[in-house]
Parts: structure tokens; C-alpha cells; sequence
């Protein structure tokens, strides 16, 4: 390891692009996060499952959301919604950052995941200054792939994760620190 992660994070609670605000969740997102995380379209690739009620949604927010830094809320600059999420979680052994991002089904194709995963390698590089940046989609999840290929990162071949006691396929991608600077 060589930067305190954690205290680069607390020090970056909010970020902007050209479009959204990433900033920490509130108790007060919660009637938007459960218009998309109760929608089956856009939990179909996750690995948490789809929220039940608006309480099960409040006690994600509070307990998984709001405590940690590194989980931001995507805020739609023109609406001023909650339109999904950015987690950026590090893995302080190896110093590679790995993403995870939900955007509510009513706003895809318009950019954003692209716009808010280029911020987040930026981030990564210059501010967190890891050397590796990850990620990886359940098979089926071409959207996913695409928007890594995109932002940079080469596909590095299958991989393999465990959701509620399944083993489920999946595809990885990566960029090292060396390669990002050649963009
Ligand atoms: C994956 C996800 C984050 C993409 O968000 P988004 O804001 O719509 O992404 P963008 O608009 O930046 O880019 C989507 C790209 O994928 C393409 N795309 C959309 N559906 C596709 C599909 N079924 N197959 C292949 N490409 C697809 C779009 O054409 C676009 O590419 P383009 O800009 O070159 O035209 C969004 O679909 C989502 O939240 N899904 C549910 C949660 C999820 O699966 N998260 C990822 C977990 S790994």
C-alpha cells in the first residue's frame, strides 16, 4: 500500500462531471433509489437483490450506503435526482480499484455510466494514485463491457463470482496505470 485510501476517499466525498454530481447518499434519496433498485431491468445484473419496500431500501442506505466513503449517489444535474450509484471499493494489497455502478433503467443510453466510470479512473490515477483499475459484468451484461471498453480498459478474459451461494460467470476488464497515461 502506499497512500491512506480511506482518507483520500473522506477528503473526496463529492465529484463532478459534466452532467451529474457524485456526492454521499442521504436518507432523502431513498424514494429514488427504490424507483430503480425495485425495478428488475436494472438489479437483472447486480449482485444485490431487488428491494422489496422502501424500508429495505433506508436500511441499505444507512447501513451500506452513508457509512462508507467511496459509495457516492449520482445526482442528475438538470433534475437534481438520485438517478443511481458509484461505489469505488480498493484493495489496499494489491492498490487496484475496482467500480460498481447502477443507473436507473429511465436514464440509460444517455452517457452517464461512461461519463461517471471516465471520472472514477481519473480519480483513481491521479488523486488515489492506485496502479491498477478493474472491473468486471455478469455474462449478458454487453452494456457493462462496452462502457469499459470505452473508458480504456482491455478485456483480460473470464472470471468467476459468488452471489448468494451461486457461482455465476463473468467477464473482466483492466487498465494499469502505465497504459492510462498513453489515452
Ligand atoms: C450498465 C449501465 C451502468 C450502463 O449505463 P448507461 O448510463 O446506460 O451507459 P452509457 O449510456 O454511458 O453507455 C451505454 C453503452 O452501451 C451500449 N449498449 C446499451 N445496451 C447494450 C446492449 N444490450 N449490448 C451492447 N451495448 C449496449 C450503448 O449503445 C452505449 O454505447 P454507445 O455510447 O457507444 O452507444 C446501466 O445499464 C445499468 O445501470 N445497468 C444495471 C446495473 C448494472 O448492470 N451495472 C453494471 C454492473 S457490472
Amino acid at each position: 500500500m502506499i497512500q491512506n485510501y480511506n482518507q483520500i476517499l473522506v477528503e473526496n466525498k463529492t465529484m463532478y462531471t459534466e452532467r451529474l454530481k457524485l456526492r454521499p447518499f442521504t436518507i432523502d434519496d431513498a424514494k429514488y433509489v427504490y424507483e430503480y433498485a425495485s425495478d428488475e431491468q436494472t438489479v437483472k445484473y447486480l449482485t444485490w437483490p431487488m428491494h422489496k419496500d422502501i424500508e429495505h431500501t433506508k436500511r441499505v442506505i444507512e447501513n451500506f450506503y452513508i457509512p462508507y466513503p467511496g459509495t457516492y449517489a449520482v445526482e442528475e444535474n438538470v433534475s437534481g435526482k438520485c438517478i443511481g450509484s458509484l461505489g469505488i471499493s480498493i484493495n489496499d494489497k494489491s492498490d487496484s480499484v475496482t467500480y460498481g455502478i447502477a443507473i436507473n433503467s429511465q436514464f440509460w443510453n444517455k452517457g452517464y455510466a461512461t461519463e461517471i466510470l471516465t471520472k472514477a479512473i481519473k480519480f483513481t490515477f491521479e488523486v488515489l494514485k492506485a496502479k491498477k483499475a478493474h472491473g468486471e459484468h455478469l455474462i449478458g451484461n454487453d452494456a457493462s463491457g462496452k462502457i469499459m471498453l470505452k473508458c480504456g480498459m482491455q478485456y483480460i478474459g473470464k472470471g468467476l463470482i459468488e452471489i448468494r451461494g451461486e457461482n455465476k460467470d463473468t467477464h473482466q476488464y483492466a487498465i494499469n496505470l502505465s497504459d492510462w497515461h498513453q489515452i
